[in-house]
């Protein structure tokens, strides 16, 4: 086996659920299914069930939990109602803060901003080089695009899952206006069948969108019109999932990596495209420190099959269960401490 080391990778959007729903995964659990799947920097989304990340007193809990739980490195995005622009100025001053998250579309959690002039007033508030991080499709992302022009702020399109949106951040792009986009690799990969056959298993927002979508989808992440790869890894019960309205999202961090080794193996991509997707251009858009004596080494040619020495995610499912995946970590070091061996967490 011939190991090629990499950085360790950087996740600029996932749900770790803690404090409020540590059923479905904390930062113990979450932390470790980062570090197997690769990566050693994680960012961290507000939109906790019943505990959203919108006071400097959550955010300092936060904090302090993942500083005690993770095996990783844990940065966070801080949230808004729309009522908390007041706490703004302390929070972007935090070196833990990486980004300012706006649900401006209907998704899992409490935090949505519906309202135009309540929107307009977070834009005008968020008076900070750390990007706004937007949930939002078609003309709500349209909204947030002038909004952002408008005020000079940062946007990072989380997300992005149909044609139509990726004709938008072209534009924006084009007009040098500051925008960045992430995408997911179930947007990019679960097929219409696959949707089907998962049901409540693939229900995640924004919903995966058919063929045409995705072929669009695959060329503006090859073009550059997507900057960054993001797992939104969503983790949700399986007997949540179950139930007949069940929350959206599906764990992604155990097969982030493996999937985009599967577009290199496909001749989708190239190694280097790897590099920009999950360390060059997150690190840039969010200004993430280095992480001195770190790295990660496998091997890109050497398939594995998801699911088959199980999941740390506590959830414990994946879409992708089953997959032929290639380039799983065999070895994962972060600051000089061996956190995986021979693929095994230690
Ligand atoms: C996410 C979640 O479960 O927190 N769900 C999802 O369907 N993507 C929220 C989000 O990123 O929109
Ligand atoms: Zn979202
Ligand atoms: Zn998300």
């Amino acid at each position: 086996m011939s190991l090629t080391r990499f950085p360790g990778f950087i996740d600029v959007h996932v749900h770790l659920r803690e404090p409020g729903a540590t059923n479905k995964e904390d930062f113990t659990s979450g932390s470790r299914a980062a570090v197997k799947g690769g990566f050693t920097y994680v960012l961290d989304m507000p939109n906790n069930p019943g505990a959203p990340t919108i006071t400097p007193e959550r955010l300092e809990e936060k904090i302090r939990l993942a500083g005690q739980k993770a095996i990783c490195d844990v940065g966070f995005h801080y949230g808004t109602d729309g009522h908390n622009v007041n706490t703004f100025p302390t929070v972007w001053q935090n070196p833990y803060v990486y980004g300012l998250k706006a649900y401006c579309d209907h998704t899992t959690g409490e935090l949505l901003i519906e309202d135009e002039m309540q929107l307009e007033h977070v834009f005008k508030a968020w008076n900070s080089e750390k990007p706004i991080l937007v949930h939002g499709q078609g003309e709500t992302l349209s909204t947030c695009i002038e909004l952002a022009q408008t005020f000079a702020r940062r946007l990072h399109v989380c997300h992005v899952a149909t044609k139509e949106d990726v004709e938008v951040i072209r534009e924006a792009k084009k007009k040098k206006q500051l925008v960045t986009a992430g995408i997911t690799l179930h947007h990019l990969f679960l097929s219409p069948a696959d949707v089907k056959r998962l049901g409540n298993f693939a229900l995640v927002k924004p919903e995966i969108g058919g063929k045409e979508d995705q072929n669009i989808l695959w060329e503006a992440l090859q073009d550059g019109t997507i900057d960054l790869v993001e797992s939104d890894h969503a983790p949700h019960t399986k007997k949540e999932k179950k139930r007949t309205s069940p929350p959206f999202g599906v764990p992604g961090l155990e097969t982030t990596l493996g999937l985009l080794w599967k577009a290199v193996h496909e001749g989708k991509l190239e190694q280097a495209d790897i590099i920009r997707l999950l360390y060059d251009n997150p690190k840039k858009i969010f200004n993430i420190p280095d992480q001195p004596a770190t790295y990660i080494a496998l091997d890109p040619k050497k398939p594995y099959v998801v699911g088959h020495d199980g999941y740390e995610t506590k959830c414990g499912w994946s879409p992708f269960d089953g997959w032929e995946l290639y380039g799983k970590a065999e070895t994962v070091v972060l600051r000089g401490k061996t956190l995986v061996q021979a693929g095994r967490l230690v």
